[in-house]
Parts: structure tokens; sequence; C-alpha cells
């Protein structure tokens, strides 16, 4: 092995041993700084010898090849659902029929939380060094036919892009083996993607549980990496069956191999037991970070599993015991306004305290005003709340009974903002009013939270509490001045030390280099969020090419539509704003992206689409066509060169095959977005 091959070699190795501590056991031993400086010395390394990168690299979790659609693919066996039970006596009844099917007078049962996220099977295939090495994800679709995330899985950073061989080996195990379990999406993902959706002008996921869906069907890859789904493993496979050795030692290996596997489980022989477990997941629920909906039970032993074997749906060794939604009834007190970043007034309904699966619930949001009219609040009445499958308590509806009467009267929505006093507007087709006063001081203050949050520039320390204070002594009056603040200044604020003042002013400094994307989602340009932010990254790779871009440039990136490009240059035509950028540049603030190759796989090429295609529709063939570089046109013509025909085709296909015009279905097409030419 050459000199550089060990050196990158040992460096992926200590990559991959950070990742599996910070991802799967969640301990990490290293600073993020030190993780990205091995990373980035990888990424070096391989830049300089490309022919010794290989695809379970770290660096490799993000492919750069253009997302193709999904596939459909056969599952090994089907992946199946679980029969539910809602009470002690129906896990009583499944225990009793276990027993008699069995067999047996003892049973071994073990317990799980019933994650809500969505299941996934992802397989592992030989290396040539023996290794196993991630081949394919898919999700579960029909339970027969799973869709082909393979790109988006890798991204995962709790999935182990390869097995060692010396592992597997200790288990017994061979390296093709697939290994299914539950995509999650942690709660404060979830809120982050909701708040990005929000900016975005896109109405809010409902759920983790479809937000995640939602997060593997997307098309480009990166974007899943940034969002943080997390995968736990629940069950192996070898050839297409459960591994022989029980439930119990699939999760030890499991682990063994690398995997984020729940560490709350247990085992029991008894109804008893299970209830024990149920209600320590009660307790645990509020506190895990993500959400669960239930505890699922599986015989332990897999002869036991196999004498019970299956109904159509589902399998007679486990059962899922379900919580039932919680909510509870209670006053609504009053209806307060807050005022955010863009100056949209958000009324959140204040409750009196109550306590609801497992927390005590004392706010819940109201979306805004069209919300208050639907629901037809009156302030004082009693009204229902939810924490189900949600993560943020619902007001679900108004209570009125004998018990709970009315309230008293309607919420006047505020005629002027609550912070500086400006009147407020609602445009027409907007729920929303807004504030327009370009100095509200709220509107500053979210703007600096935002500016330094998660997932934006990322500045540590830069919470509630530190920028009220910089606000208070008019030490920033934008984001750019956070770029000049000095250590004297921190020190003098209130809960500042010398540690913490250089705290944050590193973190400051190390904003700087967070990149082009980050920092135009810093700007708060209304609906670009951080896809959109990243696409015009891509596209314009600096934020000098953005502003000089004409509204019909911007409309060229992908997703960027007429409201959109509007926004972006109403954004860049204030002179304020030029001057934001000029002092985020004075600062030394990088502006600059990566930008990425026009795909042009297609280029030259005229394609007419006809009949219905099996999994795209019409609009989203057109779309793929045309970020490939090719055209679209609606009618058959010599000088066209592919016809696409799906289902029920009608006569364009029969004018094309009279003109001899290729014709293709939508898997051809598929295949030559990925190829191109040839
Ligand atoms: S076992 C035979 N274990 O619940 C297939 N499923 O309602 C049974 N789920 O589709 C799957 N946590 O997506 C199993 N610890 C767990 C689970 C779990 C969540 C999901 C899974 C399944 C659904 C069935």
């Amino acid at each position: 092995m050459s000199d550089a091959a060990a050196k990158i070699e040992k460096l992926r190795n200590e990559i991959r041993h950070h990742e599996h501590l910070y991802y799967v056991l969640d301990q990490p031993a290293v600073s993020d700084a030190e993780f990205d400086a091995l990373m980035n010395e990888l990424k070096r390394l391989e830049a300089a010898h490309p022919e010794l990168v290989t695809p379970d690299s770290p660096t490799q979790r993000v492919g750069g090849k253009p997302a193709e659609g999904f596939r459909k693919v056969q599952h090994s066996r089907p992946m199946l659902s679980l029969d539910n039970a809602y009470s002690q006596e129906e896990l009583a009844d499944w225990d009793r029929r276990v027993h008699e099917l069995a067999g047996r007078l003892s049973v071994e049962y073990t317990s799980e939380l019933k994650l809500d996220g969505l299941s996934v099977a992802i397989h592992y295939q030989a290396s040539p060094e023996g290794d196993a090495q991630l081949s394919a994800g898919l999700t579960r679709g029909d339970g027969q036919v799973g869709e082909d995330v393979t790109s988006n899985i890798r991204t995962i950073r709790s999935v182990p892009l390869s097995i060692a061989a010396e592992k597997l080996k200790k288990l017994g195990l061979p390296p093709t083996i697939e290994v299914r379990g539950e995509c999650v999406l942690p709660e404060a993902a979830f809120e982050r993607l909701n708040e990005e959706r929000e900016r975005e002008g896109l109405p809010p996921a409902v759920n983790p549980r479809n937000a995640a869906a939602g997060t593997l069907r997307t098309l480009e890859p990166s974007i899943v990496a940034n969002r943080q789904l997390v995968f736990y493993a629940y069950f192996l496979l070898v050839n297409g069956e459960y591994w022989p050795q029980g439930q119990t030692a699939t999760l030890d290996a499991l682990t063994d191999l690398g995997f984020r596997v729940n560490p709350h489980r247990g085992s029991m022989k008894s109804v008893e037991g299970m209830m024990q477990f149920i209600a320590k997941a009660e307790e645990d629920r509020a506190t895990l970070g993500y959400e669960i909906d239930g505890v699922v039970f599986k015989v332990d032993a897999q002869p036991t599993q196999q004498r019970l074997g299956y109904t159509g749906r589902a399998p007679r060794w486990a059962i899922a015991y379900k919580f039932t939604a919680q909510s509870a009834v209670t006053k609504l007190e009053d209806i307060m306004i807050t005022v955010g970043r863009s100056g949209k007034l958000t009324p959140t309904a204040m409750l009196t305290p109550v306590f609801v699966g497992g927390v005590t619930v004392s706010r819940a949001t109201l979306h805004n005003a069209d919300f208050i009219e639907r629901k037809g609040l009156l302030i004082g009445d009693w009204v229902k709340v939810e924490r189900g499958g949600d993560v943020i308590p619902k007001v679900v509806e108004v209570v009125h009974d004998q018990d709970h009467p009315r309230g008293t009267h309607k919420f006047e929505y505020p005629k002027t903002c609550p912070e500086c006093g400006n009147t407020v507007v609602r445009e027409q087709g907007e729920a929303d009013w807004r504030c327009v006063n370009a100095d509200c001081p709220a509107k500053l203050r979210e703007s600096l939270l935002h500016f330094g949050s998660r997932g934006v520039m990322n500045i540590e320390g830069l919470g509630d509490a530190a920028v009220a204070q910089l606000l208070d002594r008019g030490l920033v009056k934008s984001v750019a001045d956070l770029y000049a603040l000095t250590k004297q200044q921190l020190i003098a604020l209130e809960r500042f030390a010398d540690k913490s003042a250089q705290t944050l002013l590193d973190e400051i400094e190390r904003s700087k280099k967070a990149g082009l994307a980050r920092v135009l989602m810093g700007l708060g340009i209304r609906f670009v969020g951080e896809r959109t932010a990243e696409l015009l990254a891509q596209e314009f790779g600096t934020i000098d090419a953005i502003m000089a871009a004409s509204r019909e440039e911007l409309e060229r990136v992908e997703e960027v539509g007429p409201r959109i490009s509007e926004a972006i240059s109403d954004f860049f035509a204030r002179p304020a704003n030029r001057t934001l950028i000029q002092a985020l540049k004075d600062a030394g603030v990088d502006m600059t992206a990566e930008r990425k190759q026009r795909t042009t796989q297609l280029a030259g090429l005229t394609f007419v689409l006809t009949g219905t295609l099996p999994h795209l529709t019409r609009e989203e063939a057109k779309a793929r066509i045309e970020a490939a570089g090719g055209k679209v046109s609606g009618s058959v013509s010599k000088k066209m060169s592919y016809l696409i025909a799906g289902e029920e085709a009608g006569s364009k296909l029969d004018k094309a095959q009279a003109l001899k015009i290729p014709i293709l279905d939508e898997a051809g097409l598929m295949e030559m977005l990925a190829k191109g030419k040839g």
C-alpha cells in the first residue's frame, strides 16, 4: 500500500470511529472543529489521489451525482405491519394466544419503543475485501415493493457505509446482509424544518413522521444530509430470512455492527412485565427528543416465532401497544401576539396549565388570524388541547356543554404592532398580519436570533439573553455589527465572563466561514430557506452574482418561481440591504460557494411526453428533462429527438411511430437522465 493510501485508510478509520461515537453512541470524544479538521485533511488527500476514493469513504455520504428518480424495488421479504393492542386486556389476549399456539408454558418477550418514523430496509453487499458495503436503502412502500432512496439513506450518519469483515466474522455473518429499522426525525430537527418551511412560505409539516417521509423522498441528498434523520436498527436479515438467534441477540449484534439501537428496551415473560415497561415508556416519552406512539413486544426466540407464523399483514409473534392520543380540556385565558423576523404577527394561546402527554402545557400555537376565526375561538372558552402525533400542543376545538360555558368575548386582532406601535397590514390573499416598520425592534431581535441559529450561521451562545443585552446597549444595529464586537463589550454584559465572552467571539469568528448558502439564509429573505439558498449558492457562486442577476436569471434556478425571484430582487434593491452586504464583506464574511456544474446530459435534445407515466407526473417529467438541459415540446415533429410514452398514449404515439422517432418509456427516460447521452 502506498504512503498516501495508508494515510487515507487510517484517517477514514479515525473518522468512522468518531462518527460512531457521535451519531450512534451519542458520546463525542472530540470537538466539532477537530472532527472537521480530520475530514478536511481526508478531503484534501482524496482530492490529490482521486484514484483512492471509495464509495464507503466518510467523504462520500453526500454523493455528487444528480438524484435519480426513485426506482421501485421488490423487498427481499415483505415488510409487514403490526397488529395493535390498546389495553392490558388486549395484551393479555395476545399473550394467551401466543402461549396456545407456541405450545409452551413460558415465553420470553422483548420490548422496544414504537418509534414514530418510517421503516426502511438497508442492504449491504460484499466488497472485494470482504467488508459489507452499503448497496441500497429502500422505503417500505406498500410492503412488497419499496422505493430506492439509497443516495438519501447514505447521508444518515448513524447508518454505517461499511462494516468491517472481522466484525461480521465474529458474529458468523456473511457480508451480504439486510438491516431493517426506523428512520426518525428528532423533534428539534422537526421544529427547525417547520421554521424553515414557514420562512419559505410553505405550510408546516404536520408531524415528524410526515416530515421524515418527505425528507427521505427529497431529490437532493445534500438537503437530506442537513435534516439530521436518525436510523434505529431492529431487524437483521440474511438471504431474506431473519437472523436465527432471536430478537435480543439481533439487537446486540446490530449494536456490535455499529448501528444505533434504541437503548430503551427490555425483556419479560408476563403481561405485568409488559405493563411496567409501558408505564416507564410513557414516563420517558416527553423527554426522549423524538416521537414514539407506543411499545412493540416481540417473541424473542426464533423457533417460537416460526411456529407462530404470520397472518396476512402482520406477524403473530409481535404486537404494538399503542398509546392513545392524549388530550385535555383547559381554559383559553388569553391570546398573545408575538412579532417575527419578517414582521409577521403570530397569535399564541395562553392556557390554564394542564397536564397532557407527560408535560404541562400552558401555551399552544394558533397559527394566524384565520385559524382563530375558523375555530370560532372566544377568550374564556374551554378548549380541547391535544399532544399526540405532534410535538407542539394543538388547540383542537372549542368544548361547549353544561360544564363548559362559552367564553366572553372575541379577540381583537391588534391594529398596531405590539412591539413598536406602528400600523400592521394584511396583504390580499395572505393569512398573516405584518408590521411593516423596517426599524421595528422585534424584527432586529428576531433577525439576530435567526442569523445565529443552528442550521443558519450556527453561532452558539447568541441566544435570547445575549441578543436582548446587545440590543439594549445599542451594540448592534444589524447582523454585520456582530463582527465588530469586542471582548470588553461582551464582558460588560450580564452573565458574561472572560471565557464565555471569548467563546462567543470565537463562534462569531468561525461563522465567517459558513459560506454563501448560510449567509443567504441568514439574511432572512422571504421564501429563501435552506433548500433555495443552497440551490442559489450552487448556481451563482457569489453574492455579487446573485445581486446582479435579473429575475429571469434567478428563475433559471430550480424551484425559484416568480414569487421567490421577486422577493430576492426586492431584497437586494433596498439600499439598506446593499449596505448590509457590503458591511458583511468588509467584516470578512465568506460569501462564496462552489458552483455546481450545470447538468447538461440532455442538452440539444427535444422530448415530447404522452400518456400516463407510472411514477412521474407530466410536470415532474418535464422538470427533470429541463433540469438536465433538454427541451420539452407539445407536438410531435420530425425535429424532435424522443417520444416518452406512458399508458394510454394516443395519436402522438402513432404519429411518432410513423415518423420513426425513437420511443422510450419512463424507465428509458430515467436511464438517459442517469447516464446522459452515452
Ligand atoms: S417491528 C414485522 N419494531 O411500526 C414488522 N416496528 O405499526 C414489524 N415500528 O411498520 C416491525 N418501531 O415502521 C418494529 N421497534 C419497532 C418499531 C416498529 C416502530 C413501526 C414500523 C412498522 C410499524 C407497524
